[in-house]
């Protein structure tokens, strides 16, 4: 493991976070945090989109022209996340949880369910959740529970409205889920940790500048640096899976 220190404001060359008393912790994850349970990050050269243009699959024009594509994609991403575990990060993120309680909140980027089946509780994914279908027309019917791996369009179901049902995937383009409790939870925190993403997607990449606006303290975890890393306090460059079991110094009460 590999410490690497950004900005002026690093003062902690240790991979260690202290975490108070009082200290309200927000947790950002994305594709890096569950490469460690074998699903592939979307910007590795081995990467989810291989084979795949975004435009193709994960756009509400890719939708629109071919539906039948865009279902089997996200089938085979059923799949694949049927098959996954949990890693040692994502359980070391639902223990800090335990022992902090509703000091602890974490939005994910991720589309698979690893940190529930972590026992992570307080949690809300900005991207959508593979396991769930809702209505392609909006109708204000809530997103349904649905692990189907569809071989055909013909086989999807419908709304209760009659439209057809499409991925509960926040597409390219369409506007993240919960942005108005995310916003809340990061003006609430002292603490940030962002864990395996590339930071070249918005708003998540931002989130790391709202948290320093309220003053907390970010930490970034990854192999390698993200696109924004000169706006963290602390760069921990390292496999999630490694670095996060043990990471956490709690103030004891
Ligand atoms: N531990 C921690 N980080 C890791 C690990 C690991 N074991 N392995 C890889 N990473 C890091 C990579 O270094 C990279 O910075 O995970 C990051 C993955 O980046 P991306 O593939 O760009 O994934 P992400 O940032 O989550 O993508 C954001 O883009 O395509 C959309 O909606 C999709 O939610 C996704 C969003």
């Amino acid at each position: 493991m590999r410490l690497e220190r950004w900005g002026t404001r690093n003062v902690l060359a240790m991979a260690k976070i202290f975490v108070g008393a009082q200290d309200r912790v927000f947790v950002l994850t994305g594709a890096g945090i569950s490469a460690e349970s074998g699903l592939p990050t979307f910007r590795a050269s081995d990467g989810l989109w291989a084979g795949h243009r975004i435009e193709d699959v994960c756009t509400p024009e890719a939708w629109e022209q071919n539906p039948a594509l865009v279902w089997q994609f996200y089938s085979e991403r059923r799949a694949q996340g049927a098959k996954a575990e949990p890693n040692p990060a994502h359980h070391a993120l639902a223990e800090l949880e335990k022992q902090i309680g509703e000091r602890f909140f974490l939005c994910t980027q991720n589309v698979d369910d690893l940190h529930e089946r972590a026992g992570t509780l307080r949690l809300t994914h900005m991207h959508g959740q593979l396991a769930k279908s809702r209505c392609e027309a909006l109708c204000g019917a809530a997103p349904v529970d649905d692990s189907t791996i569809y071989k055909s369009l013909a086989e999807v179901g419908r709304c209760t409205c009659g439209a057809r049902l499409r991925p509960h995937i926040v597409f390219f383009g369409e506007v993240p889920l919960e942005m108005e409790l995310i916003q809340r939870k990061i003006g609430d925190a002292t603490v940030m940790l962002v864990v395996g993403t590339s930071g070249s997607v918005y708003p998540a990449a931002n989130f790391v500048h709202w948290a320093r606006q309220g003053g907390a303290r970010t930490v970034y975890i990854g192999p390698e640096p993200p696109l924004n890393a000169s706006a963290f306090t602390q760069v921990v460059e390292g496999k999630a899976g490694a670095v996060i079991p043990g990471l956490f110094e709690l103030e004891s009460s």
